[in-house]
Formats: structure tokens, sequence, C-alpha cells
């Protein structure tokens, strides 16, 4: 198998058959130690996150299967820390995109002259552009569409599985006691038709989720959602 791209807390490989496999490692996003799941740069190791991270990441997308929600999930070999995913085409040079629950993070840090901390958002759904150089921007609709990276229909499909899927997740952790704030997803088109299908991961580094008021870390985020 053949390195094609070096993430911050993942590694890509391309297979014979053409598939991709994802190798987590126990890096993740912030600064100086402190976890940040808007961050740019590995901020902290910790050992285990990654097996941890694809464990919680499996649990989540076998749901979605389950649900019919179109993704590149394929299979996931914990003891290896990899997970076998289906080619994705991303949109432009790749987006974020976000599901807001409760204000905090960079939507507080922006428009904190009209939000509390923690104020309740419905839903709110933002896309950010995939550019560490430019602090991963914010961008509209119209924006996308002008710029020729997303069409205004093909925006709506990527918003509502967004809220389709954050719906989900949200549901889960609140079983286990936990409420999510927010949650930051990747789309691509995958297979010949190109269906617009989540990719990506979704670990406890992607989330900022609340236990009794304080934001839990990712591996004790993922201890509470997997322990029996
Ligand atoms: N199915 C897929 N097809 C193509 N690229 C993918 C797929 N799933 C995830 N990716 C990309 O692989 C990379 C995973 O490594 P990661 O460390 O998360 O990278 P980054 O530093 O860009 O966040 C991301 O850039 C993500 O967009
Ligand atoms: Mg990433």
């Amino acid at each position: 198998m053949k390195l094609i791209y070096t993430g911050k807390t993942k590694d890509v490989y391309e297979l014979e058959d053409g598939n991709y496999l994802l190798k987590f490692k126990d890096d993740c996003t912030g600064e100086n130690g402190v976890f940040d799941p808007g961050a740019n740069s590995v901020g902290l190791t910790i050992c285990g996150v990654g097996k941890a991270g694809l464990r919680l990441t499996k649990f989540f997308f076998e749901k979605l299967r389950a649900q019919g929600i179109p993704t590149h999930y394929i299979d996931a070999n914990i003891d290896e820390a990899t997970m076998t995913v289906k080619p994705a085409t991303v949109f432009g040079q790749g987006l974020e995109v976000i599901c807001r629950y409760r204000a905090v993070g960079s939507f507080l840090r922006r428009y904190g002259k009209y939000v509390e901390e923690g104020q309740p958002l419905d839903a709110f759904v933002e896309v950010t552009l995939k550019d560490d150089g430019r602090g991963d921007p914010p961008i509209i609709d119209d924006a996308l569409d002008m710029l020729g990276i997303l069409t205004l229909q093909e925006y709506q499909v990527l918003k509502d599985l967004t809220k389709q899927i954050g719906a989900v997740v949200k549901e889960e952790l609140a079983k286990k006691g936990l409420e999510l704030y927010d949650i930051k997803f990747e789309f691509g088109r995958i297979g010949e038709d190109g269906q617009i299908a989540l990719i990506d991961e979704i670990s406890g580094g992607n989330m900022r989720a609340y236990k009794n008021g304080v934001c839990a870390e990712p591996l004790e985020l993922e201890q509470l959602m997997l322990e029996e």
C-alpha cells in the first residue's frame, strides 16, 4: 500500500484495490497541550487516543450505515488502528462542516458581542474552508456556489445530512449523560455517481461534549461512550 497523505491525526494510504486505509495516530489537535477540536495544529499526544477515536468512529459509522445514511465506511481494525474506506473526492480543497448546539469555540470568539457562552443554538450549520494557512475561514453558500466549490443544491444536501448525522450523535451522547455542544464533519463525493457522503471520522477529537458542565477530553469521552 502507498502513503498518499500525512495528516495531523491520521495517515492515509491507498490500497491495491483502490480503497483507502486511514491509520489513526495518537495525536490530537490543540495548542500547548490543551485539546481544541477547532485547532489547526497538533497540540498534544495522548497514548491510546488513536484506537479510542477509531472505536468511537466505528460505532457511529456502523450506526449511520444501519440508518441508510451514506458514508465512506467499509470496515475497521481496532488492533491496527486502521479503517478501510471508499475513496472520496472532496469539495474544492476540502471543507469542514460544523453543527452547533451551543455557542462555544470559534462561534463565541466571532460573535461574542451577540451571544453568551453556552447559549443554545438550533443545530446551526456552518461551513469553513480547510485552509490551515488562512485559519479555516467560514464561507457562505453563495460564495461556495460562486467559487465553483459546491452548487446551492449540493449545499442543501450537505446541510440536511449534517443536521441528520448531528442528531444521531447528539442522541447517542445523551444516552451516556453527555451533552453535545458542537461537532465537525467532512464530506466528499464517492462512487461512480459522486454521491455526497460523510467521510473522515467521528471521534472525541471532532466534537465538544460536556458532562456535568465540564468539557470532556477526547479519551474520557470515548471511554464514557464505549463502556458497557
Ligand atoms: N474517504 C476519504 N477519501 C479521501 N480523503 C479522505 C477520506 N476520508 C478522510 N479523508 C481525508 O484524509 C485526511 C485524514 O487525515 P487527518 O489527519 O484528519 O488530516 P487533516 O490534518 O487534514 O485533518 C483528511 O484530510 C481527510 O479530509
Ligand atoms: Mg482531520
